[in-house]
Parts: structure tokens; sequence; C-alpha cells
């Protein structure tokens, strides 16, 4: 399928009820969900704990769609073939967990699933700029990562027009990953975002036996970005 970059809608279940994880991703797809975004974190890279592979296996059998999993750990390399093994679509790995990044990038490649690289808001755009042509998707963190909740960081607007202007024509999504709300979804596509992650803004108000409350969350924040 050609590479398009229309906008994608990807429900970070961080802000799910994790006694309920497989029915909550079932009712994001059922509402119209493009991609599940699964945040694993390992209170090392970043101040929480949340998923392992262990999750991302058994969540496997619940969602049809694109498993996007945001590996907030560090080492990464030691991992990749578990969550490969599990069932990830796209494994992000971020710039700032390893020093040898180009071969970390070649080894999520290698293993056959789609590259992606997070840059942290301190993180210069420049990171991406030699390693580009390994890359599926950059992920611009518009919060510093460990939470949910959290308020978008203006500076990150800037940030997310450079990364836009580096990828070019080139086939890689343009992710934007915090704090996005109706009221600033508009500026992060017209910036060059195309992919969304949205954990507060989706599960506001539902649960997995109300879908039809992440249907109207995600149809909103879906017209905003396009208004
Ligand atoms: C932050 C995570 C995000 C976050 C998004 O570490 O990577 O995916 O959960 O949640 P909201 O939309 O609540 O900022
Ligand atoms: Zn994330």
């Amino acid at each position: 399928m050609a590479f398009d970059r229309s906008l994608r809608i990807a429900p970070s279940i961080l802000a799910a009820d994790f006694a309920a994880l497989g029915a909550e991703c079932e009712a994001l797809e059922a509402g119209g969900a493009d991609w599940v975004h699964i945040d694993v974190m390992d209170g090392h890279f970043v101040p929480n704990i949340s998923f392992g592979p262990e999750l991302c296996r058994a969540l496997r059998k619940r969602i049809r769609g694109v498993m996007d999993v945001h590996l907030m750990i560090a080492p990464a390399t030691p991992y990749i073939d578990a969550f490969v093994d599990a069932g990830a679509d796209i494994l992000t790995v971020h710039a700032e967990a390893e020093v040898h990044l180009h071969r970390l990038l070649e080894t999520v490649k290698k293993a056959g699933v789609r590259v992606g690289m997070a840059l942290n808001p301190a993180t210069p755009v420049q990171r991406i700029q030699h390693v580009l042509d390994l890359l599926d998707l950059i992920c611009v963190m518009s919060v510093n990562p460990g939470f949910g909740g959290q308020r978008f960081i203006e500076s990150q607007f800037a940030k997310i027009e450079q990364v836009r202007a580096l990828v070019g024509d080139r086939p890689i999504e343009i992710e934007i990953d915090g704090g996005i709300t109706l009221a600033n979804a508009r500026r992060a596509v017209r910036a060059g975002g195309n992919v969304l992650v949205a954990g507060s803004a989706i599960f506001r108000g539902g649960a997995p036996e109300r879908p039809e409350v992440y249907r109207d969350n995600m149809q909103a924040l879906r017209e905003a970005a396009l208004a």
C-alpha cells in the first residue's frame, strides 16, 4: 500500500482501565481508532513503570489493527526480540536511551517491524538527520515522557515543523505524543504531524461498556485536527 500522510488517531492505553485492557482495546477499535498506542515504561529511563512484552502479547489477540509500541526503556536492545515476538507492528525507541542508536535502529529494522525513533522535548531535531533512511516513524514528544495528562510543551510546535522539513517526501510517519487536546490538535497537524497520540482526551468520560464515548472523543479530535 502506498504511503500517505493522512491523519491517524492513536489512543494511548496508559489512560485506560488497566483491569480491562482487552475490552478497552476492542472498544477503541470499534470506535474508530487507527492504531493502538502502548506506552512501555521501565522506572529507569522514565520515572514510572507500566507494561511489558507479555502484556503486549496478550493484547495482540484483542487488537486487529496496528499495535504501536512506544519503548521508554533503557537499554532497549536486549528487549527488542521480546516485543517483536509479542506482535508489535511498530517499535519506537528513544534517541536518548542508547549511545549506539544507529545499531539499535538497525536491530529493530532487521527484526522485521516498522522502526520508530522518539525525541524528548529537549532533544534536537538533528538527531534524526543521519538515520533518516532507517526510519518509518518519528515521534515528537510534546511532554516529558513518563505520565499521561500533562500539558503540551509549546516549543515543540517549531520542532515538528523542523522534523517535517527534514522528512520531505520520505514515507515516514510523524507522530506527536503527549498533551494533545481539541485545542491544539489542529496546530500539531498544521506543523506537520500526521499521527496524534492521545490518552486523556480520548478516555475522558468513557469505559469499555460505553464505547460510544470513545467514538465521540476520537471523532471530535479528528474534526478539530482537520478543521
Ligand atoms: C507519555 C506517553 C504518552 C501519554 C499520552 O509518556 O508517551 O503516550 O500517555 O497521554 P496524554 O494524552 O494524556 O498526554
Ligand atoms: Zn507514548
